[in-house]
């Protein structure tokens, strides 16, 4: 399973980066609103620091006004991957860039029906939102396993990107179900680092350490 990062952060983006454990980027309006950046800049500069797909939104809402962005985008980088939103000019618009050749992420989908729907326009990903589905009250996780299993049964080639995700768990289950991708918030990828025991072990063998060192003089590695 790949891992993206949500954020257009570029302090997130390059710390997580140079740890060699993101594969791509995902990045929307609001994202891009939480920085102090000029948005064009702060896209460009995103597109050139990670090697892997990044996803940038269109913010028409109108064919096409949503393939003339779609171009501007794809000028920042071969690996854009343009996102568009999962309403009826959306899907025109991915019929005509999968045309193009140009790759979409088809973003706000929060059922199986939908991810059909954009499988069958031609888009390279679909991203579910699983968590504002949990929010209200729905199982977001059912709707990934829903999706994994109609794509395999028909073999679209359309890429399951498990959105909105909210705490580990989501990530351990969208593996196991074989979600393709998880795109993940810098704070729950924190969460994945990180585990008491790591810490309580390393603290102990650094005490040890320091111990040997006391009673061996010159020990060194
Ligand atoms: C995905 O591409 C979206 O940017 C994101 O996952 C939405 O998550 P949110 O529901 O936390 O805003």
């Amino acid at each position: 399973m790949k891992i993206f990062l949500d954020s257009a952060n570029l302090l997130f983006i390059k710390k997580y980066n140079d740890m060699g454990i993101i594969d791509g980027i995902t990045t929307n309006p609001t994202l891009l609103s939480r920085e102090r950046d000029n948005p064009a800049m702060l896209m460009r500069e995103i597109v050139s620091i990670v090697k892997g797909p990044v996803s940038l939104e269109v913010t028409a809402t109108q064919t096409e006004e949503m393939v003339e962005q779609a171009h501007r985008l794809r000028k920042y980088g071969q690996n854009v991957i343009v996102k568009i939103p999962m309403i009826p000019d959306g899907l025109k618009a991915v019929r005509q860039l999968t045309h193009e050749g140009i790759p979409t992420n088809v973003t706000l989908v929060f059922s199986a029906n939908q991810a059909l729907l954009a499988a069958k326009a031609g888009a390279s990903y679909v991203s579910p939102f699983i968590g504002r589905l949990d929010d209200i009250g729905q199982d977001g996780l059912e709707v990934i396993r829903q999706i994994v299993q109609i794509f395999r049964n028909y073999e679209f080639g359309t890429k399951v990107l498990v959105a909105s995700v909210r705490h580990p768990l989501h990530v351990i289950e969208s593996g196991r179900i074989g979600a393709d991708v998880v795109t993940l918030p810098p704070e729950i990828l924190a969460k994945l680092i990180f585990h008491p025991l790591t810490d309580n072990g390393l603290a102990s063998f650094l005490k040890d350490w320091e111990q040997l060192k006391k009673e061996t003089p010159n020990v060194e590695i």
